[in-house]
């Protein structure tokens, strides 16, 4: 399978941490995933090969299944769509979307405690100002799903935001709304992938405005912004096995990286273990094969 690391299209309007977006006439953007990976919000100086396809497919598999929730700005994928004439590449990791008025907050929503989570029940027993139990596990199941929104920060770590945050930022009935809408489509997504042996413990999602209408924009629920969880090794008390990139997190803190740049070089082994963990979260979720 072919890397795709940068995409040399003319006109390049934002490259993120992993996706290069570029305008089309009518308001219209072409967003590509590349195969870069992040972890701790850095860059890491190897790809993931196909990694984009598989990112692209998991988001429009999930916008179509959501779409009767909440609009989003999908339009079709680069492939199905006929006016592009670029290399096939790049066709395979795009999106056409409709550009939104972004609202610059992370929707994060955490069904079980592990991560940053975890860590901050470790230190002060609670989560995002929270209450919790007294007696959870690394991996336990919230008792109700949490909304713990976040800041987008432009360049380093995001933030977390209280309600009252959110609220000053977008106001009462846009901060109800995201939170509300966060946990439905988190629900949603949970039931169906338990279905198919997945556990989504946790999902970031972002919201923009699009003709006056609060719609679903960037990725969704795909292995870079969630945990994927294999329901059949899943175990609280532990870190659970995975289809997500928690593999990568693990191999960086093993070899004792500070999670400030530059990152190191991935093994071949281990970007291979992942490529198949994300082309395996993609085969389970769907029943198909890229
Ligand atoms: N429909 C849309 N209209 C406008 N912006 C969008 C839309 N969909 C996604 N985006 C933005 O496009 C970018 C996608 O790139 P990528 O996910 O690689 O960025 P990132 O590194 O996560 O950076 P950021 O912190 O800015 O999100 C994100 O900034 C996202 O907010
Ligand atoms: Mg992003």
């Amino acid at each position: 399978m072919n890397s795709i690391d940068k995409v040399n299209l003319p006109n390049l309007l934002y490259r993120g941490k992993v996706r290069d977006t570029f305008p089309m006439s009518d308001n219209r953007l072409l967003i590509v995933a590349t195969d870069r990976i992040s972890v701790f919000d850095v860059v890491l100086p190897s790809t993931i090969p196909g990694k984009g396809i598989v990112l692209s497919k998991i988001s429009s598999f999930w916008f179509d299944l959501t779409k009767d929730i909440i609009p989003n700005h999908l339009i079709d994928l680069a492939i199905d769509n006929d006016e592009l004439d670029i290399d096939s590449e790049i066709l395979q990791r795009g999106s056409v979307v409709k550009k939104a008025e972004r609202i610059d907050v992370e929707c994060v929503v955490r069904g079980y405690i592990t991560g940053s989570a975890w860590s901050e029940y470790k230190k002060i027993g609670k989560v995002a100002g929270f209450n919790m139990p007294n007696d959870l596990k690394e991996g336990d199941k919230f008792p109700v799903p949490l909304f713990t929104p976040t800041t987008k920060a432009e360049v380093g770590h995001d933030e977390p935001l209280t309600m009252d945050e959110v609220k000053n930022m977008v106001g009462n009935d846009m901060a109800g709304k995201l939170e509300s809408i966060s946990i439905e489509i988190y629900n949603f997504a949970h039931e169906f992938a338990l279905s198919k042996g997945i556990l989504i413990a946790d999902t970031k999602m972002e919201f923009g405005m699009i003709d006056g209408n609060l719609t679903l924009i960037d990725e969704l629920l795909t292995p870079d912004s969630s945990r994927f969880w294999d329901l059949n090794g899943y175990s609280p008390g532990k870190s659970q096995p995975n289809y997500d990139k928690q593999f990568v997190r693990d191999w960086v803190d093993s070899a004792g990286w500070d999670h400030e740049p530059p990152a190191p070089e991935l093994p071949t082994e281990i970007i291979k273990k992942t490529q198949d963990r994300y082309l395996q979260a993609y085969n389970k979720l769907t029943g198909l094969n890229i």
